[in-house]
C-alpha cells in the first residue's frame, strides 16, 4: 500500500483517533476496534453534508439520489441493500469471466457502489460482480448536488439527439436517470485500505471489479497523463484486486472529449498500464461508438493488449427543468450522461458489434454488456447479443433483488 500521510484527513473529514484514514473521509468510525468512541457506524463527529433539496418520496435506492454524494459515502448503503442479504449458492460456480469463477456473470457496474460497505452489501444481495466506483490517484471532489435526476425520455434516447430532455426529481417513477458526478474520488490513503476490504469480502464465485481512471496532471501533458494511469492502476493492484476496469468514457479533464475516441492514446495508455499490472486482467470501459469503422479500428489497436471491454457508459443529453432552464447547476453541466431504460438499445448494439468484431478478428477478449438492464429478460438479451457478463447501474438502484433473480436464472 502507499505510505500513509502523517496528516491524514481526506475530503474535509476528521481524523479518527484510531488512525484509519477511511474514517477521516467518512466522518465516523467504520467497523471500529473495540472501545472506539465512534460507536460503530454512528456519526462520531457531525459531518457538514449538504442536505437534500429534492422533494421527499419513497425512493429506497442503495445510493440515495435525494442526498449528496458525500452524505451517501458517509451513511450508505440505504434502502433494501442495507438489509439482510441472501446466502451464496451451495453448488460450485458454473461460470467464468476474465479467468474468475462466478455463480452468475452479472453484477453492478461502476458508480452506485461507493465503497466497501456498498460493494459488500451488493455481493451479499446476490450480485456476483461488484464494481468499486472509479478511483483516481488523488482526491477529487464531486460535482455539486443534485447529481441524479429522473430523465423523461419517450422511448429510446438517440445518440445524436440535440433537443433537450426534461429532468426533475420525480424519482419514484424513474426508469432513466442522469449521472453527473465528475468522477469523484477519495485519496488513495483512504480508498486503498477500503478497496482491500472490498476485495476480501467477495466470496467464492464472486468478483470485486476495481474501476479506475487517469487524471490530467496540469502542465504535464500526455506523458504525465499516461503515467498517472499506470500509477493509479498499480495502487489498485496493491489492494489485491483480481480484475481492473479502466474508465475511458467520462469526459477527460481539459479536452471535453472522451478518451475512448482517441485510439492512439488509448493503445499507448493501455500498453503502459498492462506493463505495470502484469497478469491482472484489464477491461476498458467504453462509450457508445456511433461509427462502426472507428470501433473496429479501436478493437484492432487494443485487443492484443487488454482482456476485455465493458460497454456502454452513458449517452449524453442536454437536460432542462420544466421551465427550460439548465437542470443541473454549474458550468459544464448543461449536458449530462443519461443511463437506464432509454440507453439499452445502445448497449445491446455495442455488445453485438463487439462480438462480431471479435469473431471476425479471431480475438479472445471478454465483453461486459452494460446499459439499461432493469429486468432478467434484459440480462438474457445481452447474453444473446454476445456478452460474457452483464452489469447494471440503474437497474440495481431500482431493484436490489435483481442480482438474486439473475443468479436463479444462471444457475
Ligand atoms: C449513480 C451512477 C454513478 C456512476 N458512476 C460511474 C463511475 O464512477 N465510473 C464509470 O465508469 N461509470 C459510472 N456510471 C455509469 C455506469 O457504470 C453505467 O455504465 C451506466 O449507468 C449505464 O448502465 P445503466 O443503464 O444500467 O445505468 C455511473 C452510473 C450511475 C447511475
Amino acid at each position: 500500500m502507499r505510505r500513509r500521510r502523517a496528516s491524514g484527513g481526506g475530503a474535509g473529514g476528521v481524523m479518527c483517533p484510531w488512525g484509519d484514514p477511511r474514517n477521516a473521509v467518512r466522518g465516523f468510525c467504520w467497523e471500529p476496534p473495540q472501545g472506539c468512541p465512534g460507536g460503530g457506524g454512528r456519526p462520531k463527529v457531525p459531518v457538514p453534508h449538504r442536505r437534500a433539496r429534492l422533494a421527499s418520496g419513497t425512493v429506497t435506492w442503495c445510493y440515495d439520489p435525494r442526498q449528496s454524494y458525500e452524505h451517501n459515502l458517509a451513511h450508505g448503503p440505504s434502502g433494501a441493500m442495507a438489509g439482510p442479504g441472501v446466502p451464496l449458492p451451495e453448488s460450485p460456480p458454473r461460470h467464468a469471466v476474465l479467468g474468475q469463477a462466478l455463480h452468475s456473470p452479472f453484477g453492478i457496474a461502476a458508480g452506485p457502489l461507493l465503497d466497501a460497505a456498498y460493494t459488500t452489501a451488493a455481493l451479499r444481495h446476490g450480485f456476483d460482480i461488484a464494481a468499486y466506483k472509479t478511483v483516481r490517484s488523488a482526491a477529487h471532489p464531486s460535482h455539486p448536488f443534485p447529481n441524479t435526476l429522473a430523465v423523461h425520455v419517450d422511448g429510446r434516447l438517440e445518440a445524436d439527439r440535440v433537443e433537450p430532455l426534461v429532468a426533475d426529481d420525480d424519482l419514484d417513477h424513474a426508469t432513466s436517470i442522469s449521472n453527473s458526478f465528475g468522477v469523484p474520488s477519495q485519496d488513495p490513503d483512504a480508498w486503498q485500505p477500503d478497496m482491500a476490504a472490498a476485495v476480501a469480502a467477495a466470496g467464492e464465485g464472486q468478483l470485486l471489479l476495481a474501476s479506475f481512471q487517469g487524471t490530467r496532471q496540469g502542465e504535464g501533458g500526455m506523458d504525465a497523463y499516461v503515467a498517472d494511469h499506470a500509477t493509479t492502476a498499480k495502487l489498485v493492484v496493491e489492494t489485491g484486486a483480481r480484475a481492473l476496469e479502466m474508465n475511458l468514457s467520462c469526459p477527460n479533464e481539459g479536452t471535453g472529449a472522451l478518451l475512448c475516441f482517441d485510439t492512439a492514446s488509448v493503445a499507448r495508455i493501455a500498453g503502459t498500464v498492462k506493463e505495470a499490472v502484469g497478469d491482472v486482467p484489464l477491461v476498458l470501459k467504453l462509450a457508445y461508438f456511433g461509427d462502426d469503422a472507428r470501433l473496429r479500428a479501436f478493437v484492432e489497436a487494443t485487443a492484443g493488449i487488454v482482456d476485455g471491454y465493458a460497454a456502454i457508459n452513458t449517452l449524453p443529453a442536454r437536460l432542462v427543468d420544466a421551465g427550460g432552464g439548465q437542470a443541473l447547476p454549474g458550468a459544464g453541466r448543461e449536458v449530462a450522461g443519461v443511463c437506464g431504460d432509454a440507453i439499452r438499445w445502445a448497449g445491446l448494439e455495442m455488445t453485438a458489434r463487439l462480438a462480431r468484431h471479435r469473431e471476425e478478428l479471431g480475438a479472445r477478449f471478454a465483453i461486459i454488456g452494460v446499459g439499461g438492464v432493469l429486468a432478467t429478460e434484459h440480462y438474457e438479451a445481452y447474453r444473446a447479443a454476445g456478452a460474457d457478463a452483464v452489469m447494471c447501474a440503474t437497474g440495481a438502484l431500482l431493484d436490489a433483488d435483481l442480482g438474486r433473480k439473475v443468479r436463479a436464472l444462471a444457475a
